[in-house]
């Protein structure tokens, strides 16, 4: 008999009770879901069977198991209240507590949800047999985020599986040979000076205090803020009472104090502002305290994050947050009221309406909104002011992406889900630096390739770190990875490699599209790219021989002159070997804001009404007019990149821009500066007084993710909700109130109450979301768009057939233009540019987190060691750089991460943005700027300071990989013995 999905269902007797269970399920799954208890300590559903704590063994068939590692199977006969899994389960938890100083009552971790707390109690130990014995290490809080106390470590090793193998950052381990076993960052470094990057997995799934992060320490519990010496007078008199009362009337105590707690700690679940990986997590907060972000139960990331969704929320309390309206004065701006400001903002972009037209106003919206914002900022344009002159941000990055699979298979976006990418039996990732800008992503596939033996080839300028780890790691030529891609491409339909019942069943346009290769041979590849003909060839022997086959790529392709180009040979690729349609395949372009994909889904594009609606077919515009009660224009508006040529031309000005750091995260950053100074007005709505609002005539102080209800929409189309955490600051408004305001004063008569009510509306015109609603979305439920009216949505796209009328997907036949802006003996570098793990974008959010600050406290350029030589510099000299559009001051960082005269520069920083070097150029088909396509001159200055890269970065540390937590080591010491036997053998007497 199978269960609904698809498992086959088993038999068994727990306790005398016949029950079914998933044929290997764990019992102590089966036991929990049951409404059974059995106590286990290091055990976790996301880590599996760890087998280190003993606490939860059972009798299956008189034998003496552990439930967590023994797998449900017909007949089995488990017993776990007998005498012998008792007595086993009673004498594993007394070494547990001999690990452990028990004194929840003034403890930060007494919430309900402490493992050891938890065990205690529901085994009714009243009094531990084996004395707690204190280990002889110092409690390590050199890290600014977490700290570790080897005292309250009860060795359980969650920790190190989560950090080997789910993280796989492989930086901590336990050395179970010493006498004293402890956990060890690098081998036995500090916290600090270790390889950690303070993704906070371990802290996350730690089920006691040894790991706490200090946001918690001193603040969750009503007595624990007392002073050390306080509190260890405190512990004492507990323990002093624990022989005569025993833990049960002191465990009553502690749950008194944890029922206090319920009522001033919030628990709210949000999704991440940061990147497009959409992890999600409740936030426990004490009034605008932030206590700790608690992931678990996020459909993308489980107990995953990366460091800035787990610890970079201070920018949300930071004392320089906007807080009222300002309005331009001459050189400086005054406060102003919201009905002054936002009559103010109606008055003006009403006159330039009327003298200049609609189409003489822009408006960018952004991609850290919600899609409900997004939503009204379009609506705002087109039904209120009426102009099509609206984007947004994935104009710098993911257009290019979105192309190439409208030209190919038809939906914007990625084909399918990270659990795809965990499946597929060969990722191949090509220019997206994926540990770093997608952490969690990247988390699976190192995860998948370290355990179950995924294969990874990656393309890249650097050799990061999914390029060292990779099987295969190949350095093209900048710019080139259209040509070798569609000669792979060649090479296998050449060869009789490619999947030819797919593309007769499945695809269009084999003829026109072979004939379009035929420049694209193995020699011209290798010349145009520089890798050897044979390594290609193997690359594609590699993509023929895999079962399974996902794309991942990013910045590294679509920010060129040909990134929709690039794109789509990517996706024809995937076509010709028959990658898509199935688990484990598909196209991964990955999306790089939080809600950059919701932003266009949901209508901020010149070209598109919401759910991608072309604003020149009627059909659909009248669909909108009805709904809106307006007539909406017809012809395509500008985007940002025209936006900005438009406005240096006289036609545009007026902007209204929000949440976008546009004057510097634009290409070409002096001309975007230069065509803000003359618009005629322009409002900027953001948290911070960004660069870009020094040109604003008025600034609206709006509320971050924090602050606020409504949707994003992740890189695997994964529409979430966040709830309200905080109310906004006093002064600051949700971005969707402030829209509606600024409507309103346009005398639109807007009454939306609560971002629901905006979704419900967006539902009820587009075909894309039309079963979206709020209560399909409730919680940590989650739907990937297309949602079909009965709610159903669709996880991997393309089942059935593709997104075009006849249900078949479309070769493109691509030629090649070559990358602009080479080298030359004047600009003589190509520097590349892009994310670091610890910042977002220019920085604006995280810088402000004080931690993130101290381990990456500012930008630089890397530089190879060869270069370095050559140059005569060093990690910390200044240098100048010089394209053909403007300069920086920078500090170098020699790193063999670079080769050659290739440079690498962070975009994270606005005090000296990469921008300033990158050009107008575009890419052809969708003005994506060519930001990959730059080179410098390089001026050696004579100052040098310190290394811009402090010896606290992760990145210097010497991680320490192994098989999890290698429990197999601790079975080995000859102290150990399986827990049961000793009480047995009392029992026996
Ligand atoms: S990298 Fe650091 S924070 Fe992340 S799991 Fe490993 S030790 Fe913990
Ligand atoms: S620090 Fe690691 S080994 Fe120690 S109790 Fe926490 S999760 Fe377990
Ligand atoms: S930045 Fe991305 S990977 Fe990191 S926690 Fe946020 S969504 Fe997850
Ligand atoms: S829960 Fe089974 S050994 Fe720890």
């Amino acid at each position: 008999m199978d269960d609904q999905e698809g498992h086959a269902v088993v038999q068994l007797t727990i306790d005398g009770i016949a029950r079914d269970a998933r044929q290997d399920e764990p019992l102590v799954d089966v036991i929990t879901r049951i409404g059974g208890t059995i106590p286990h300590v290091c055990y976790h559903p996301q880590l599996g069977a760890i087998q280190t704590c003993d606490t939860c063994m059972v009798e299956v068939n008189g034998q003496l198991t552990r439930a967590c590692a023994t797998g449900a199977a017909a007949g089995m006969v488990v017993s776990t209240a007998s005498v012998r899994a008792s007595a086993a389960q009673v004498e594993a938890f007394d070494r547990i507590l001999s690990n452990h100083l028990l004194y929840c009552t003034v403890c930060d971790n007494n919430n309900g949800n402490c493992a050891v707390h938890n065990t205690t109690k529901l085994l009714a130990i009243d009094h531990q047999r084996i004395p707690f014995q204190s280990k002889p290490y110092e409690v390590d809080d050199s890290n600014p985020f977490y700290r570790y106390d080897p005292d309250q470590c009860v060795l359980c090793g969650r920790c190190v599986e989560a950090c080997q193998n789910v993280e796989v950052n492989e930086t901590l381990s336990i050395n179970w040979e010493d006498p004293h076993p402890r956990v060890l960052w690098d081998g036995g470094s500090t916290i600090q000076e270790s390889s950690c990057v303070s993704c906070g997995h371990c802290v996350t799934v730690c089920p006691c205090n040894a790991l706490m992060e200090k946001s918690m320490l001193g603040h969750a519990g009503f007595l624990t803020s007392l002073k050390k010496s306080t509190l260890k007078g405190m512990i004492d008199v507990v323990k002093g009472i624990e022989p005569e009362m025993g833990y049960g009337a002191i465990l009553q105590v502690s749950e008194g104090e944890h029922a206090m707690r319920e009522h001033r700690i919030r628990r709210t679940k949000t999704v991440c502002t940061y990147c497009g990986v959409g992890c999600s997590f409740d936030i426990w907060t004490k009034d605008r305290h932030i206590l700790k972000v608690a992931p678990e139960h996020g459909p993308a990331n489980g107990i995953s994050t990366c460091v800035k969704g787990k610890f970079g929320w201070d920018f949300v309390n930071s004392p320089d947050r906007l807080t009222t309206p300002l309005i331009r004065e001459g050189e400086t701006f005054r406060p102003a009221s919201w009905d002054e400001a936002l009559s103010l903002i109606a008055k003006r972009l009403s006159a330039i309406k009327a003298s200049s037209g609609p189409d003489a106003i822009g408006f960018i919206s952004s991609s850290k909104c919600t899609n409900e914002e997004s939503y009204l900022m379009q609506k705002l344009a087109r039904a209120v002011v009426g102009t099509n002159n609206v984007d947004n941000c994935s104009r710098y990055c993911q257009a290019p992406a979105t192309m190439g699979l409208f030209r190919t298979v038809g939906y914007g976006g990625d084909s399918g889900s990270i659990t795809d990418i965990e499946q597929a039996d060969l990722v191949l990732i090509i220019g997206s630096n994926t540990a770093e800008s997608h952490p969690v992503i990247a988390t699976r596939v190192k995860s998948a390739h370290k355990l179950d033996g995924q294969k990874l080839i990656v393309f890249d300028l650097r050799e990061h770190e999914m390029a060292r780890r990779a099987d295969l790691f190949l350095h093209p030529n900048p710019g080139s990875d259209l040509f070798w891609l569609n000669a792979v491409t060649r090479y296998l339909l050449d060869h009789g490699l490619a999947h030819t019942a797919f593309l007769e069943q499945w695809v269009n346009g084999l003829d026109e599209y072979r004939k379009s290769l035929e420049p694209f041979t193995m020699d011209e590849a290798s010349r145009v790219s520089g890798l050897p003909v044979e390594t290609l060839e193997t690359v594609a022997r590699h993509i023929a021989e895999a079962k399974s086959m996902c794309v991942l790529w990013a910045m590294g392709v679509t920010q060129h002159t040909q990134g929709s180009d690039t794109s789509t040979a990517i996706s024809n690729l995937l076509l010709v070997t028959g990658n898509y349609m199935r688990p484990g395949t598909g196209a991964y372009p990955l999306r790089g804001h939080n809600n950059v994909q919701g932003a266009s889904d949901h209508g901020s594009m010149p070209n598109s009404l919401p759910g991608y609606q072309s604003v020149d077919d009627p059909e659909v515009r009248g669909r909108f007019e009805a709904s809106w009660k307006v007539s909406l224009p017809t012809a395509k508006g500008l985007d940002n990149h025209q936006m900005v040529d438009a406005i240096h031309d006289g036609r545009l000005k007026a902007m209204y821009l929000i949440g976008e750091e546009m004057s510097i995260v634009d290409s070409n950053a002096n001309y975007v500066s230069a065509a803000f100074k003359k618009l005629d007005f322009f409002v900027v709505q953001d948290v911070f007084f960004s660069h870009t609002c020094q040109f604003a005539d008025v600034v609206l102080p709006a509320s971050p993710s924090l602050e606020k209800d409504g949707t994003f929409t992740s890189t695997e189309r994964r529409i979430q909700r966040l709830y309200q955490v905080f109310e906004p600051l006093e002064g600051s408004l949700p971005d969707w109130r402030i829209i509606q305001g600024v409507a309103n004063h346009f005398g639109a008569g807007w009454t939306y109450q609560h971002p629901s009510e905006v979704m419900d509306e967006i539902a009820s015109l587009t075909p894309l979301f039309a079963g979206v609603s709020y209560q399909r979305l409730e919680g940590y439920k989650s739907l990937q768009w297309p949602v079909h009216a009965d709610g159903s949505d669709e996880p991997l796209l393309y089942t059935k057939q593709f997104k075009f009328p006849d249900g078949k997907a479309r070769l493109y036949p691509l030629t090649w233009v070559g990358p602009t802006d080479q080298p030359n003996a004047e600009f003589d570098l190509h520097l590349n540019n892009g994310r670091l793990l610890e910042h977002f974008h220019e920085g604006n959010l995280t810088y402000r987190a004080a931690g993130i600050r101290e381990k990456t406290p500012d930008t630089f350029v890397e530089v190879s060691p060869a270069l370095a030589e050559e140059r005569g510099l060093q990690s910390g000299t200044w240098v100048k750089l010089i394209s053909r559009y403007g300069e920086v001051r920078v500090r170098a960082l020699v790193t063999d991460r670079v080769t050659g005269h290739e440079l690498y520069m962070p975009m994270n920083s606005s005090e000296i943005p990469v921008n300033r070097l990158t050009s107008s150029h575009t890419d052809a088909a969708t003005h994506t700027p060519a930001y990959k396509e730059t080179s410098v001159h390089m001026e050696v200055l004579p100052e040098i300071g310190e290394s811009p890269l402090p010896r606290i970065n992760s990145r210097f540390g010497h991680p320490t990989p192994q098989n999890g937590v290698e429990v197999e080591r601790k079975w080995k010491r000859p102290d150990y013995r399986i827990p049961g036997t000793q009480f047995l053998r009392i029992l026996n007497r």
